[in-house]
């Protein structure tokens, strides 16, 4: 019997006239979302049930025609949708999305490059790591330095505090576990990101080997009780892994000491991680660069340009001031990648980090970079740091209002505190919780909330290229406005 030949099957094989007649409804729906942002309330009261209702279809046994697709992708984009890159969006700290960020990644799934291997997308590996090395420039970072994107904070402070923990642990634990090692400790303020909890428990650590430091009255670690923990657990018989320092708190943007930090790490001999996933870009600008001062001596750092570099999520980068400690940690032999020894040039990502296949995310980042210019960034960032400043002048002019922390970087924090309230923290906070829940609702304009020494506030972080002092202004307005009718 002669082989039976199986007959081509072209149904997913879309011709590029039919990939275009897409392609233009996809950049229409796009333009009337962008035409459309600011007017569109920022957020909702989005019932779960009725959105799934709305958007989970039945999975179609054949094909929706295009005016089906384009309907249901303009319901979810115009009805469902909570708008980040609208200008009174100010919570947490999500950038807004730059338009050629949207560009970036519609062309890098388009050109499906995979970056785990250089023989597998050279010009967009070669991108990714010039990215990485630009950013580690301008942290100060020396030449040998460099990094690579990731999904975000999470992974990029992950990442290196795994190497942090093999280069204390030594090259063995990568095989043998932690069996058998003195206990790893990490060193982070109170008011460090939890995923840094996280990491310790993934990394087999354990989250309490995280010490949390005080910080002082502007929520930045104080490097006396750091130093303090680093001899109590180094006389206890620990060995200090690494030091977690913030370079913009998420409560309140704070930037911890960062030259006692590293001076301490140097004598402890513990890796110093800087934790820049939201502050990081502020090196880009002039006037935030020294209260930076001292992130040239890290060891590794986050930064997230998916916050304040405004990408669209997701992305961050993981930067090192040598590359080979990522390789150290994190390469793997496997059989079924063999390339010929003449083959072997360029790096191949899937060896320096947890990930095999990799995508194209430095690719919205880097079109950004160069349809902007690195000066636009730097003007932003700048005037995003002055709204902030100018959000809390508004409230200290207030007499409803009290400003809970001086701003630092893009973050103001306040509250709703009426005179006949101001004795009574219980009640402001229960006030102030339910201020944030009714404007979160309102559609003017949408902020978060941090807890300062206990204290439920508001909270607004810039990171949005279309706020400006007028949004800021409504904020107030609106927060004011329903205060007034819930006091009643
Ligand atoms: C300082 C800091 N680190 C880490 C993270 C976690 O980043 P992601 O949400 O991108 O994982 C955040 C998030 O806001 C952050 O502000």
């Amino acid at each position: 019997m002669p082989p039976s030949r199986p007959e081509p099957v072209p149904d997913l094989d879309w011709s590029p006239a039919r990939a275009r007649e897409l392609g233009e409804a996809v950049v229409e729906l796009w333009g009337e979302l962008l035409d459309r942002l600011s007017d569109r309330p920022v957020s909702g009261s989005f019932a779960p049930d009725e959105v799934r209702a709305a958007v989970a279809l039945e999975v179609p046994d054949e094909p929706l025609g295009l005016d089906a697709l384009t309907e249901h992708l303009r319901a979810l984009v115009l009805e469902h949708s909570v708008y980040i890159g609208h200008p009174g969006f100010l919570a947490y700290v999500c950038g807004a999305g730059t338009v050629p960020g949207a560009a970036g990644d519609l062309v890098a799934a388009a050109l499906n490059q995979n970056l785990g291997g250089h023989r597998l997308s050279p010009g967009a590996t070669e991108i990714e790591l010039h990215l990485a090395r630009w950013l580690a420039r301008e942290c100060g970072l020396p030449a040998g330095s460099g990094g690579y994107a990731l999904s975000g904070g999470a992974m990029a402070n992950l990442v290196p505090l795994k190497a942090a923990r093999d280069a204390a642990a030594g090259a063995g634990v990568r095989f043998e576990g932690l069996r058998g090692l003195p206990q790893l400790t990490v060193y982070a303020s109170t008011e460090a990101h939890v995923v840094i909890q996280r990491a310790a428990d993934v990394l087999g650590l354990g989250s309490d080997a995280v010490r949390a430091i005080p910080v002082d009255q502007r929520f930045r670690m104080r490097p006396d009780l750091l130093e303090e923990a680093l001899e109590r657990d180094r006389t206890a018989g620990a060995v200090p892994a690494a030091v977690v320092a913030t370079a913009g708190t998420t409560a309140t943007g704070a930037i911890d000491p960062l030259p006692e930090v590293a001076a301490l790490c140097d004598r402890y001999g513990a890796w110093l991680h800087v934790d820049a996933a939201y502050g990081g870009p502020a090196v880009l600008a002039d006037d935030l660069r020294p209260l930076l001062a001292g992130i040239d001596r890290a060891d590794s750092i986050a930064v997230d340009p998916h916050k304040w570099l405004y990408a669209p999520v997701q992305v961050s980068l993981v930067l090192v001031r040598d590359l080979q400690r990522l390789a150290d940690s994190f390469s793997v032999e496997a059989t079924y990648t063999w390339r010929a020894e003449e083959e072997r040039r360029g790096v191949d990502l899937s060896q320096l980090g947890p990930q095999f296949s990799r995508g194209f995310s430095a690719l919205k980042v880097w079109l950004a970079l160069l349809a902007h210019g690195r000066d636009a960034f730097a003007r932003r960032i700048s005037h995003d740091a002055a709204l902030a400043r100018y959000l809390g002048e508004l409230v200290e002019e207030r007499p409803d209002f009290e400003l809970m922390t001086e701003p630092s970087l893009s973050i103001c924090c306040f509250r709703y505190a009426p005179q006949a309230l101001k004795a009574d923290e219980e009640a402001l906070d229960r006030l102030n919780e339910r201020v944030m829940t009714a404007i979160q609702k309102d559609g003017r304009v949408y902020c978060s909330n941090a807890v300062l020494n206990g204290r439920f506030c508001l909270r607004a972080c810039i990171v949005n290229f279309r706020t400006e002092a007028e949004h800021l202004e409504l904020l107030l307005d609106v927060a004011a406005e329903h205060a007034g009718e819930i006091v009643g």
